[in-house]
């Protein structure tokens, strides 16, 4: 199948704004995984005087990962899916995070400039048009020494990951999907997790983008050998 892409992979988050949250509600790990994946960021006191960029925050769950690994940080979440945005900005929010609506490929036209202490991305680089266009703009947006971390669907690479996953989506997600009047943008998440990198192909993808200090976590429970958390650090140049 043909994966979704920009204003396409936009409609299809629009659309499945309004049962998303009720999706990932009943996905075991989902929103402790992405706490797990934020806290690895490692951000030095609470976040305070700390800017952060979440990108591709849907609709505000890794943003709320963020937010309590770094309570005392500026958050600036952005989103290209008005309707993803649309559900995160009815939540209540501290004063410090504020949500933008742009493409990751048109995060100046929005108004989203760097320097940022560090930038998170969760379940965003498969769904991009160019994953080493982002890690560059990810890189030119961090400060000298800033973290990114990438929580996402990168299979480990051994046979039964894949296996496991597609078993996952067969029985579950793709059921779920169609039930909630989504089929194509799950069908999506299932061939574009099975077409993207593996993990040690993504972390390598990182080093090539010239982020140092990489290194790849996994996940617990059933999403070992399936979802990582992966860390870098922008040189000191
Ligand atoms: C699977 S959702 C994840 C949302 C959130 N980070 C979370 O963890 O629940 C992926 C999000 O990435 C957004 N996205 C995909 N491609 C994007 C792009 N090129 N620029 C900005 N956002 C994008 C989608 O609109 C969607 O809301």
């Amino acid at each position: 199948m043909t994966l979704l892409h920009d204003a396409e992979l936009s409609a299809a988050f629009d659309h499945a704004a309004l049962a998303y949250d009720r999706l990932v509600g009943v996905n075991p790990g989902y929103h402790a995984h992405l706490r797990r994946s934020a806290r690895r960021l490692r951000l030095p006191r609470g976040g305070a005087g700390l800017r952060l960029l979440d990108l591709g925050c849907g609709t505000g769950a890794s943003t709320a990962a963020l937010l309590t690994a770094a309570p005392h940080a500026e958050i600036v979440a952005v989103d290209a899916s008005a309707g993803m945005l649309e559900r995160a900005v009815t939540k209540p929010w501290p004063d410090g995070v504020s949500f933008v609506h742009a493409s990751v490929e048109r995060l100046a036209e929005a108004g989203v400039t760097g320097p940022f202490d560090a930038v998170f991305a969760a379940y965003l680089f498969r769904n991009v048009t160019d994953p080493d266009r982002t890690l560059a703009l990810v890189r030119s947006l961090l400060a000298p020494g800033g973290r990114i971390g990438v929580h996402e669907y990168a299979l480990g690479g051994r046979a039964v990951d894949r296996a496991v996953w597609t078993a996952v989506c067969r029985g579950v997600v793709l059921p779920a999907g169609r039930l909630a009047g989504d089929a194509g943008l799950y069908r999506h998440l299932w061939r574009s997790v099975v077409e993207f990198d593996t993990a040690p192909a993504f972390a390598e993808r990182l080093r090539r983008a010239g982020f140092a200090e990489v290194r790849v976590l996994p996940m617990p429970g059933w999403q070992t050998g399936i979802a990582h958390t992966f860390l870098g650090r922008r040189g000191s140049r």
